[in-house]
């Protein structure tokens, strides 16, 4: 079972890529950025938290990330392999899961990093919007990720929506944590990390991907 992270700022193309590599490899895509939504989703005490939190582009606590975690992992026992998106987040979020794979006789594969300055990620977060239903990703100021309908997803047709904290301020904060906490990450993984230029065109992105992962099964 592969293990695959990917590294990036907000807005990178994580969500993206992990779609992409999920469809090609058949690996299971774990964003704990959308395990996060489900729970606010649910409205029950802890998403209501959570959602005012996640407003502010603050980091969650690693308890409740890692439980989430868990319950996800634990429901995909027999996968193929995991795309870890948005997770670690933090050198204690690295270590946990090191400690969790260890108990499994796993190991991290490959480490990704994705890189993106500010102000291509900025533009990226202004114009994104998701579908309500199946999550698919477009992008109102980029041409060729245009939904065909305005408003409603190309896939299900059910309505689009923007994330709540897909504002300049939030996005501020968000790169700033990214910077502070996440980045250092690229430094712990020193022996398996490899860059990819994430302002190329998504193809291009993923092409390099999957140089780096090698052929599908
Ligand atoms: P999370 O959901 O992980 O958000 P993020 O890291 O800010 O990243 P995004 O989802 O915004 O971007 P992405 O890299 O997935 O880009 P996408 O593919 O959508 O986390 C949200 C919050 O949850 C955090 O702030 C925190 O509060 C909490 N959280 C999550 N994980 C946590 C953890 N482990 N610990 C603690 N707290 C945690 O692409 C963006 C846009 O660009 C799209 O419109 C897309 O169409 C477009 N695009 C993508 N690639 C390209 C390309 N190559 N060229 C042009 N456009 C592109
Ligand atoms: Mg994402």
């Amino acid at each position: 079972m592969k293990n695959i992270i990917l590294l990036a700022p907000p807005a990178a193309g994580k969500g993206t890529q992990s779609k992409l590599i999920c469809d090609t490899y058949k690996f299971i895509h774990i964003s704990t950025g959308d395990l996060l939504r489900e729970e606010v989703k649910k409205e029950t005490t802890l998403g209501i938290d959570l959602k005012d939190k996640m407003e502010t582009g603050k980091l969650i606590e690693d308890s409740i990330v890692i439980e989430l975690l868990k319950n996800k992992l634990d429901a995909c026992k027999n996968a193929e392999g995991f795309i870890y998106d948005g997770f670690p987040r933090n050198i204690k979020q690295a270590e946990l899961l090191d400690e969790m794979l260890k108990e499994s006789d796993y190991k991290i594969d490959e480490v990704i990093y994705l890189n993106l300055d500010y102000e291509t990620a900025k533009n990226r977060i202004v114009g994104r919007c998701s579908c309500t239903n199946c999550g698919e990703v477009y992008n109102t100021l980029i041409e060729a990720q245009k939904p065909k309908k305005e408003g409603i997803c190309d896939k299900c047709n059910s309505n689009l929506y923007k994330r709540n904290d897909d504002n300049e301020e939030t996005f501020k904060t968000r790169f700033e944590v990214y910077e502070k906490e996440t980045k250092p990450l690229i430094k712990y993984y020193e022996n398996i990390v490899k860059e990819v230029d994430s302002t190329k065109d998504t193809n291009e992105v993923f092409e390099e991907i999957k140089s780096i992962l090698g052929e599908p099964k």
